[in-house]
């Protein structure tokens, strides 16, 4: 098997997910798969990010409760990174990422900063945030939803990623002060918005509204870091 070059980080491939074929597109118009090219190694360099944070997080003795849990969402983050890489193999290669994924990468990298329970509480927002980004990029008679098997994947990963949401949620809850974390993960929605800002043309040409996105991003749904 060839070797995986990681878009931004080396996760430890001790437990490699099985590699996906997806075959190349050929229900997307040409705008909508180099647009959704543009999109695609974002969300790949979050899962590296991601499965990289849930194996950390699965180690720390205050989580030892919740180890296994956290050991089988790396494991998903590995999956949805291979069925990205699937996506990614599909498309034209894009133009001019580079920029972008260092954005990426650096943004990923601060989200440690805190310790573990902040770390948490800025997954569980980021991980709302993509399950928004993906529910409009699939919606039905979107551009994407031309495609069945590209968007049936991208539903997949948001159905994963909700649960993710629940589970970094309740152990906020149980190890933390939700309350004293919304700003901490509000911050994070914004950092990524910022990012995200750099490829509003992409979700344009993809008939998902930037500004629209934007807004929602922007804003820490209420009852995520609630008692
Ligand atoms: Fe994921
Ligand atoms: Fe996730």
């Amino acid at each position: 098997m060839a070797a995986i070059v990681p878009l931004c980080f080396e996760i430890d491939s001790s437990l490699p997910a099985t590699p996906v074929r997806v075959a190349p597109s050929a229900r997307l118009t040409d705008d909508a798969a180099a647009a959704l090219a543009m999109l695609i190694p974002l969300l790949g360099c979050g899962e590296e990010a991601a499965a990289m944070a849930f194996d950390a997080l699965s180690d720390i003795a205050a989580f030892q409760i919740e180890s296994e849990a956290l050991g089988v969402i790396a494991s998903e983050e590995r999956v949805h990174d291979a069925l990205l890489r699937g996506i990614r193999a599909a498309l034209p290669v894009p133009v001019g990422t580079e920029r972008l994924l260092v954005s990426a990468r650096r943004f990923h990298i601060r989200l440690q900063s805190g310790g573990p329970t902040a770390h948490l509480a800025r997954i569980a927002a980021l991980d709302a945030a993509v399950c928004l980004i993906l529910g409009r990029l699939t919606q039905r008679q979107g551009a994407v939803a031309r495609d069945p098997v590209i968007c049936g994947v991208l539903r997949r990963i948001r159905n994963d990623e909700a649960r993710h949401v629940a589970v970094a949620r309740q152990l906020v809850m149980r190890h933390g002060t939700p309350a004293a974390l919304r700003d901490t993960a509000a911050a994070a929605r914004c950092a990524l918005a910022d990012t995200l800002g750099l490829v509003g043309d992409a979700f344009e040409r993809l008939a998902v509204d930037p500004a629209v996105l934007d807004r929602g991003i922007r804003q820490l749904p209420d009852g995520l870091l609630k008692a």
